[in-house]
């Protein structure tokens, strides 16, 4: 393992646009459960996924249902606001502060990149700290709309702003496209990458399992290392999309690789 994490560190250092693809593995060492591993959500519950899967049309049958159903029921991830970054969060922060990362697309909704400190994340499945307008795009700070007195006052859905359209969770559900602005930039960075980690994600939900396989695709023009930091081997491993799995995790093996850039770069 320390040779690999000894030669990961190197091929960081080479990069000229390293990007991170992060998934719900990045955050189950904060305590977040992950959807398709062995205590996964969706693997203890399939009938949790099922219902998922309702949501996105739920919400445009009946947003007002949408609104209270959200704010009555419990999460299935549990409580995310205040759940706090770990030590895999932490390193990937670090290596943008050493300009090294220059973003990290995350499928995950729970903030914990940003409140680790990094700044250029796109929250490709969205964030659960925010509310985005279903007709413009527009995002807002939740506390901006006095949800519960909308609630006590049956009168909700929260208005946009700008357009007074309806608002909906800024968390990207089944069915839902992925907002135009962060599939763009994704796809930009992508295309700039040389070096891609993929941490914590099994890369089977489309179109997010498509950015690994276009990187690949880009190869014709430059080089994409693509490495892989997973418990397990996923379908990138098995058809080589990945160019290196470390397998453990990302709460152990981000630090070790940042630790051995730091001492090569010092
Ligand atoms: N370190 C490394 N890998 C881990 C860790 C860890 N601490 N914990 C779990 N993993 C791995 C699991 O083995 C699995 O391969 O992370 C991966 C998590 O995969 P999923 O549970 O499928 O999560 P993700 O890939 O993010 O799911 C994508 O599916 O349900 C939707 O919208 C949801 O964004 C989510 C999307
Ligand atoms: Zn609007």
């Amino acid at each position: 393992m320390e040779e690999l994490i000894s030669k990961i560190a190197e091929l960081i250092i080479k990069s000229k646009h390293a990007v991170a693809l992060t998934g719900a593995g990045m955050s189950t060492e904060s305590g977040i459960p992950d959807f398709r591993g062995p205590n996964g959500i969706w693997t203890k519950n399939p009938d949790a996924e099922r219902k998922a899967y309702q949501s996105y049309f739920k919400f445009q049958q009946n947003p007002k249902e949408y609104w209270i159903d959200r704010m009555t029921g419990a999460s299935l991830l549990g409580d995310l606001i205040n759940a706090l970054p770990n030590p895999g969060h932490f390193a990937l922060a670090e290596l943008e502060k050493m300009a090294i990362l220059k973003c990290i697309v995350t499928q995950n909704i729970d903030n914990l990149h940003q409140k680790a400190g990094s700044k250029r994340v796109l929250d490709y499945h969205g964030n659960i700290s925010l509310l985005r307008c279903f007709s413009c795009d527009s995002r807002f700070d939740p506390r901006e709309f006095e949800l519960d007195r909308l609630l006590a006052e049956d009168r909700l859905p929260p208005l946009c702003r700008k357009c007074n359209g309806v608002l909906k969770s800024d968390v990207v559900h089944f069915n839902e496209a992925i907002p135009a602005d962060v599939a763009q930039e994704s796809q930009a960075e992508v295309g700039k990458c040389d070096l891609m980690l993929i941490c914590g994600t099994s890369a089977v939900v489309h179109p997010f399992a498509l950015l690994p396989r276009m990187a690949k695709q880009y190869q014709s023009k430059q080089k994409t290392i693509i490495i892989e930091i997973n418990s397990d081997p996923t379908p990138l491993t098995e058809e080589s999309i990945s160019d290196y799995l470390i397998q453990g995790k990302t709460g152990t093996i981000l630090p070790k690789i940042v630790e051995e850039v730091k001492k090569r770069t010092s």
